[in-house]
């Protein structure tokens, strides 16, 4: 088949990479020609240079005669003369504070696309496809698709919803092996485009392919996001919060007590010090705010965004309550930029809110170090005399006075036997529990400890704060 991609995002990339590996002739336009040009490069590392995740670049490669990606529209308007299914890949961020989706990408690129296909096939129209909002986006969002396409006068197309459920940082490997495929239409024919599009997922019986309704398809993807960013909250708001408050109640044994249940299950009971990224919240807020234009209540959904803002600002202000630590003047160093492990996505991620927190409490130094995001905080935050990048999680401690670790990097498991074997004693900020297996080593030798899902764990003997930690 002929497939179009809108968007080459971490959605559209990755679906367009997976699409190509289905065998089917694959064009990506995106008007990020940096972007598109590293993508389309045939190198698997100048690929993962733009996006980070894991097979993407091998695919990429793999498949190079398969899939082009390009920033001129020309070759898209010829290429909708024989395609089969345009998907819809553009960013929804929400608007300000109202939760309101930002729509603007959307409808531009729908009405650019309208007005092309009002002119395939030289104007006759008569290739038959559909257009699949692949975006998350409103629950009415397809009545929205096709008032573009009746205003341009296009004719002959269907219009569908296929959300995505791709996690980052396993983006390919879940879309080589998707739990489930949802595809909302309205008409058999479209259900029939759709099942070949992905007749290797239709055909499988490991993969659950669901067809629905559009609206159905589209009010599933954001209530699953939201089940899932509930169950965040629920960790670290409500189990979290319990263990910090009683001694001896360790987070982790706790989680073993609750996750042995299968009707709880594994997944989210990790605690952290934000949920990040660029799905949940702005889903989450989509929704509140759907449910609340229509009368609806939404204090549950509402809430949860709550809870998730408010566990950032708990956690970074347990330094000054807990541990009676004043920021200003200090060295911080920052473990983790990316918003969770295995992605290169800054995207509402915790480090971002802990930087900008350093700059107003006046810190004196911020060493950052993030084995993949780099690059994409630096666009953020460029380095400065107050702002350092380093390469290493080893170098960054060096002078600090405090150490944030923001990301579940693998990596940083191994710290505490760096900490140990060193002189100094920055208090020890631990977001993801990454040092939680030796708190009780740490404390014995002079550390303390600000963990979420912990109480405070004092240092069981006075550390030595003026020694700098040497590398
Ligand atoms: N990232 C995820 O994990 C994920 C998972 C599921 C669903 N989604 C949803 O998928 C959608 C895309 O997310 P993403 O993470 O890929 O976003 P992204 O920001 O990584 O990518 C969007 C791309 O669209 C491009 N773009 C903007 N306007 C354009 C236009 N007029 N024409 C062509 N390209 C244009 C941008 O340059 C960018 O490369 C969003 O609605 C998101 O909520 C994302």
């Amino acid at each position: 088949m002929n497939i179009l991609y809108i968007g080459a995002g971490f959605v559209g990339a990755c679906s367009a990479a997976v699409s190509a590996n289905s065998g089917h002739r694959t064009l990506v336009f995106d008007i990020d020609k940096n972007k598109i040009d590293r993508l389309g490069s045939g190198d698997r590392d100048t690929v993962e240079s733009c996006l980070f995740e894991d097979g993407l670049g091998d695919l990429l490669v793999r498949h190079k005669e398969l899939i082009r990606f390009t920033t001129d529209y020309k070759e898209v308007e010829e290429f909708l003369d024989t395609c089969d299914a345009v998907f819809m890949c553009l960013p929804t961020p929400e608007i300000g504070e109202t939760g309101e989706s930002d729509l603007s990408f959307y409808v531009k690129a729908a009405e650019q696309l309208a007005a092309a296909l009002g002119k395939r096939n030289n104007g006759t129209q008569e290739k038959y496809l559909v257009i699949v909002n692949k975006s998350t986006v409103p629950v009415n969002m397809v009545d929205r698709t096709q008032e573009i396409l009746d205003a341009h006068g296009v004719e002959n197309v269907g219009v569908v919803s296929n959300p995505e459920f791709l996690v980052e940082g396993k983006a390919i490997q879940g879309s080589l092996k998707p739990d489930r495929v949802v595809v909302g239409a309205y008409t058999e024919k479209d259900f029939l485009v759709m099942r070949a599009v992905y007749q290797r997922f239709y055909d499988s019986p490991s993969v659950e392919y669901i067809e629905v309704n559009p609206k159905e398809a589209a009010a599933g993807k954001l209530l699953a996001n939201f089940a899932l960013f509930n169950k965040l909250a629920l960790c670290f708001d409500v189990i979290g919060r319990t263990c910090e408050a009683f001694t001896d109640v360790q987070f982790e044994a706790v989680r073993k007590i609750l996750t042995t249940d299968p009707r709880i299950g594994n997944w989210g009971m990790y605690d952290s010090l934000y949920a990040g990224g660029s799905c949940f919240i702005k889903d989450a807020r989509s929704l509140s705010h759907q449910l609340q234009t229509i009368g609806m209540d939404a204090t549950l959904v509402s809430e949860t965004y709550l809870a998730n803002k408010r566990q950032l600002e708990t956690f970074i202000g347990r330094a000054k309550k807990d541990a009676g630590f004043d920021w200003a003047g200090k060295t911080v160093a920052i473990l983790g930029v990316a918003f969770k492990r295995d992605t290169n996505d800054i995207r509402n991620s915790p480090a971002i809110d802990v930087v900008n927190f350093c700059m107003e409490q006046g810190v004196r130094h911020i060493h950052l170090f993030d084995p993949a995001a780099k690059p994409m905080m630096q666009n953020l935050f460029p380095e400065n005399q107050q702002l350092r990048y380093v390469d290493s999680e080893v170098a960054a401690l060096v002078g600090a006075d405090v150490v944030v670790v923001a990301t579940d990097w693998p990596q940083f498991r191994g710290l505490a036997d760096v900490f140990l074997a060193g002189k100094a004693h920055p208090l020890l900020m631990d977001g993801r529990r990454m040092l939680q297996h030796r708190y009780g080593d740490l404390q014995k030798s002079g550390f303390s400890i600000i963990a979420v899902g912990s109480p405070f764990l004092k240092a069981a003997k006075a550390a030595k704060a003026s020694e700098a930690f040497e590398a």
